[in-house]
């Protein structure tokens, strides 16, 4: 019963965010694409992040360009000048809680600067530099 306890204990800590649960669930997803698959990647989630592609009307940008480089700064949305709250969870605790929003605004942002849906890795790299900034 005590193993038991332990157990229950530790993996309420692990989905204690839904953001968590959410990792693993990308994380399954980019074993199922590629079984040589390592784990995510903050470096590769922060050149993801400010890389810039041709993306939305012909435009070269990156998702910087309306988030900004300091994730802890309001961005701003270029297409309509609209104030963008900061996206880092440290700025705003409000951030990646919802991951019905965070589903929506990543698969419209990777279109805004991609023009397709990131992988099941971007997005999980991606994550990640966004919580450790
Ligand atoms: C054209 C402007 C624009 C670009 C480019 C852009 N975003 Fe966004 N992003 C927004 C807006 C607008 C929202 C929704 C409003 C809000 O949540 O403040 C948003 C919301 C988000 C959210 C939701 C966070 C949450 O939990 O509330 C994430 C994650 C995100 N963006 C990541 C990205 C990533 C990754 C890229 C690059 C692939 C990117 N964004 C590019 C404008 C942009």
């Amino acid at each position: 019963m005590k193993y038991l306890a332990v157990l229950l204990t530790v993996s309420i800590a692990l989905f204690a965010y839904p953001i968590d649960s959410y990792l693993v669930q990308l994380k399954k997803e980019a074993i199922a694409k590629d079984a040589n698959f390592k784990g995510f990647d903050a470096n590769r989630g922060k050149e993801i992040f400010t890389s810039k592609h041709i993306g939305k009307r012909g435009k070269k940008i990156s998702c910087a360009s309306c988030h900004t480089n300091n994730l802890l700064n309001y961005g701003e949305n270029i297409f309509t000048g609209k104030k963008i709250k900061p996206l880092s969870p440290k700025a705003n605790p409000k951030r990646l809680t919802d991951i019905k929003k965070v589903k929506k605004w990543l698969r419209r942002n990777f279109k805004d600067v991609y023009k397709r849906e990131g992988t099941p890795q971007e997005k999980g790299d991606v994550l990640l530099y966004i919580l450790n900034n």
